[in-house]
């Protein structure tokens, strides 16, 4: 959270700034929106296959994610969204293909370690701890710089705090008793508090009512906005992602099947025919 590093000592800004290479800009009006192709890239993906035992599931996927860019990646179930996600995030291996986040090559990093680079994902499942405090979850998502002072970690608190202050009021509550939407709203707290520079949400809108996900996607704005963080948007509900990304990325049976601005693959008949109902 840029504010808090501010207020962190000159070596946790140094080693904020150079875990994404991204110095904190506190203040700033919108970001500076780009297409991938023209903007300065964060992620870069490069010819990735993988896939459970013998089972290839992602076929040559290269994708690309700039600074301060919203970009979805959507699909229809099965599609292997949650499975790329898996592999950016250094859960399950690449097979074949590169993963660059901030100019360095990620392919083989252990996962923690992609985490401190600020390449964090909020996953499908929550993965929330029931029996703990909203609060202790959020200090978990702080895990991979525990190192750093309380008094950062607690910076850091009250800036998501103040990003989603709904969860100020719940921050004593177990999280096993939030609602569904408070629930997703955490998580992506805890994923703040990893201190990302890209944070890749996988599937915000499931389950949740289309009030609340609209709640969400508001704070999703705002938290884009104020803290120059790019996102991928993973999603099912194509019409969501493509709503609110800048780029977006069609996923089909593990192929990159589409690509390009988001609005226009929203207008575009092959989406509206295979994915909108029209
Ligand atoms: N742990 C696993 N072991 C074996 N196969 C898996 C595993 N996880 C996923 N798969 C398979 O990989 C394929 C892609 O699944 P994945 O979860 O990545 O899809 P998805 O696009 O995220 O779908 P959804 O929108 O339903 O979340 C599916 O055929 C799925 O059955
Ligand atoms: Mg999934």
């Amino acid at each position: 959270m840029s504010n808090a590093r501010d207020r962190g000592t000159n070596d946790q800004n140094q080693q904020a700034e150079s875990r994404a290479g991204h110095p904190a800009q506190p203040g700033l009006e919108a970001p500076q929106v780009s297409s991938p192709h023209n903007g300065v890239p964060l992620l870069e993906v490069r010819g990735l296959s993988s896939g459970y035992g013998e089972t290839q599931v992602l076929w040559d996927i290269s994708l690309e994610v700039s600074r301060g860019e919203v970009v979805a990646l959507v699909g229809a179930n099965g599609a292997g969204k949650s499975t790329l996600l898996a592999v950016l995030s250094g859960l399950l291996p690449g097979w074949e293909g590169s993963i660059v986040f901030a100019g360095r090559d990620i392919t083989h990093y252990r996962a923690e370690r992609i985490v401190q680079l600020g390449l964090v994902q909020v996953p499908q499942e929550r993965r929330l701890f029931g029996g703990l405090t909203v609060e202790e979850n959020l200090r978990l998502g702080a895990y991979t710089h525990r190192a750093g002072s309380a008094n950062a970690i607690a910076a850091d608190l009250e800036s998501v705090y103040s990003l989603l202050p709904q969860l100020r009021e719940r921050r004593r509550q177990l999280a096993g008793s939030l609602s569904g939407g408070e629930q997703q709203m955490c998580a992506i707290a805890r994923g703040l508090m990893a201190r990302p520079a890209l944070l890749m949400v996988d599937e915000l809108s499931l389950g949740l009512a289309p009030n609340i996900v609209d709640d969400l996607l508001a704070a999703i704005d705002n938290i884009h906005r104020q803290e120059q963080l790019s996102f991928l948007l993973v999603e099912q509900d194509v019409q969501i992602a493509l709503e609110r990304a800048h780029h977006a990325y069609v996923i089909e049976s593990g192929h990159i099947v589409l690509s390009g601005p988001a609005a226009d693959l929203l207008k575009s008949e092959k989406i509206r025919m295979a994915y909108l109902g029209e």
